[in-house]
């Protein structure tokens, strides 16, 4: 197949250049022409495992391209993925303007017949938006159809390769059969549904996931209160067939470009049709205080004043694994840590230039090394989980911290990590392990 993906953002060029390595000739266009030098030299924008041997590796093959003009990649094609960005807008709600700039290049560059598939999270009713725009420019053939995208950073490559479904939303069954047969390599679960569902179901699985999310920090929350262990009973929850193990470790909350967006968006789409999804707006709501509590926790082992002292945070990207910062809870807890006079010092093993460029300069002390971040501190907050946090030395960590205050918010270390150490030690619904903050067992009573 002859397949032109717009937009080289994450989606975008994951599928691109997973396609080609399906074998099909792929073109993946960009208005950035910064990007485009870049991929043409065979640098990778993202960082994702795996991503830039496979761009290579098809780019010297002559199955993969990377250009700017729009046009003339369109031209001949069998398959347009739209993959541009759908930012939120101050509302909430996704801007779609990016798509509909798309729909308007790709209607006046059409020379025959295409399938255009979105692969955009996108609103219900947006492919079909996409879909009259583009038949209002254009008098050649084309099927519309909605090709939702479940990939993960940091996994995205076999996310892609491996996924667990593919969902095609089509008004036109050929065109769906056709684009599931690009897609049988990769999975026997297809599913066509009508357009309006992939839309949705997308949503509705993001959502879901967010859920499960807040869900168990809660519990983790009423575990440190009741002086249970949220690890044994998320542990013992995801033996239940019906529940499932995944998405369920307690912390600080998610973040990331999906997440908090695609909840923000969905409440905005039910609040369209005049329905108020309350317990997704509980989600967003218990995620954003999940947060803060770290903060509060941090107050509290100080007395109620944080003014004056330093804090090392480890970890900035939203998860690990990958560089991307966006809604990173580490954004806003080190806000609130500047706020209250607090001096920071950070580190993370690769996503540091990127923090820097959203966050600013302003009064952090940015660390290249773990120890460095650490040297000095009056307390440490550990924010993503990286596998080189699990792996430091505790001892040497607390010789070189000014007083050893240690925040898990990833729940990273285990009991044997901290046996002989000396930290006030807090972590995420485990109260059995916190050292120096433990709070008196509570007599339940009824
Ligand atoms: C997510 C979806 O998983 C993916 O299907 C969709 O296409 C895009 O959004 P991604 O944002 O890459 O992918 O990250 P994911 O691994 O899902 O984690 C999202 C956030 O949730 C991270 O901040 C992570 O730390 C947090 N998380 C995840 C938890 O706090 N607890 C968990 O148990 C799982």
């Amino acid at each position: 197949m002859n397949i032109t993906v717009i937009g080289t953002g994450y989606v975008g060029l994951v599928s691109g250049i997973c396609y080609a390595e399906l074998g099909h000739t792929v073109v993946c266009v960009d208005k950035d022409s910064s990007k485009i030098t870049a991929l043409r030299s065979g640098l990778i924008p993202i960082y994702e495992p795996g991503l830039e041997e496979l761009s290579a590796r098809n780019t010297a093959a002559g199955r993969l391209r990377f250009t700017g003009d729009l046009k003339e990649a369109v031209r001949g094609t069998d398959l347009v993925v739209i993959a541009v960005g759908t930012p939120p807008l101050p509302s909430g709600e996704a801007d779609l303007s990016y798509i509909d700039g798309a729909a308007d290049e790709i209607a006046d560059a059409l020379d025959g017949y295409a399938i255009v598939a979105v692969k955009s999270t996108v609103p219900v009713g947006t492919n079909e938006r996409v879909r009259d725009r583009i038949r209002s420019r254009t008098d050649m053939p084309f099927d519309s159809v909605s090709l939702p995208e479940f990939l993960r950073e940091g996994s995205a490559v076999r996310d892609t390769l491996k996924p667990d479904r593919i969902v095609i939303g089509s008004d036109s069954r050929a065109a769906a059969e056709k684009v599931a047969q690009l897609h049988k390599p990769l999975t026997d679960r297809i599913m066509i549904t009508d357009i309006r569902s992939a839309e949705m179901l997308k949503y509705a699985s993001n959502a879901f996931l967010a859920t499960k999310i807040s869900f168990i920090n809660e519990i983790a929350n009423i575990c440190e209160k009741v002086g249970a262990d949220v690890t044994q009973v998320a542990e013992g929850m995801g033996y239940d067939r019906r529940i499932g193990p995944a998405f369920l470790k307690a912390g600080i909350g998610y973040g990331g470009s999906c997440f908090p967006k695609d909840t923000r968006a969905l409440i905005q789409i039910a609040g369209h049709v005049e329905y108020d999804f309350k317990l997704l707006s509980s989600v967003v709501e218990v995620n954003r205080d999940q947060r803060l509590r770290m903060v509060q926790k941090l107050e509290t082992i100080f007395g109620g004043d944080l003014s004056g002292k330093t804090v090392a945070v480890w970890g900035l990207a939203f998860k690990p694994e990958t560089d991307d910062v966006r809604e990173a809870p580490a954004l806003e807890i080190m806000r609130n840590l500047i706020a209250r006079g607090v001096k920071v010092k950070a580190y993370d093993p690769i996503a540091l230039p990127n923090f820097r460029g959203l966050f600013g300069e302003s009064g952090v002390v940015w660390c290249d090394h773990a120890m460095e971040a650490a040297a000095g501190a009056d307390a440490l907050c550990l924010l993503t989980e990286w596998e080189e946090f699990a792996r430091a030395d505790l001892q040497q960590l607390q010789s070189t911290m000014k007083q050893p205050v240690l925040i898990d918010g990833r729940n990273v270390f285990k009991e044997e990590d901290l046996a002989g150490t000396e930290f006030v030690y807090y972590s995420i619904g485990r109260p059995s392990l916190n050292q120096g903050v433990r709070e008196e067992m509570p007599v339940l009573q009824f």
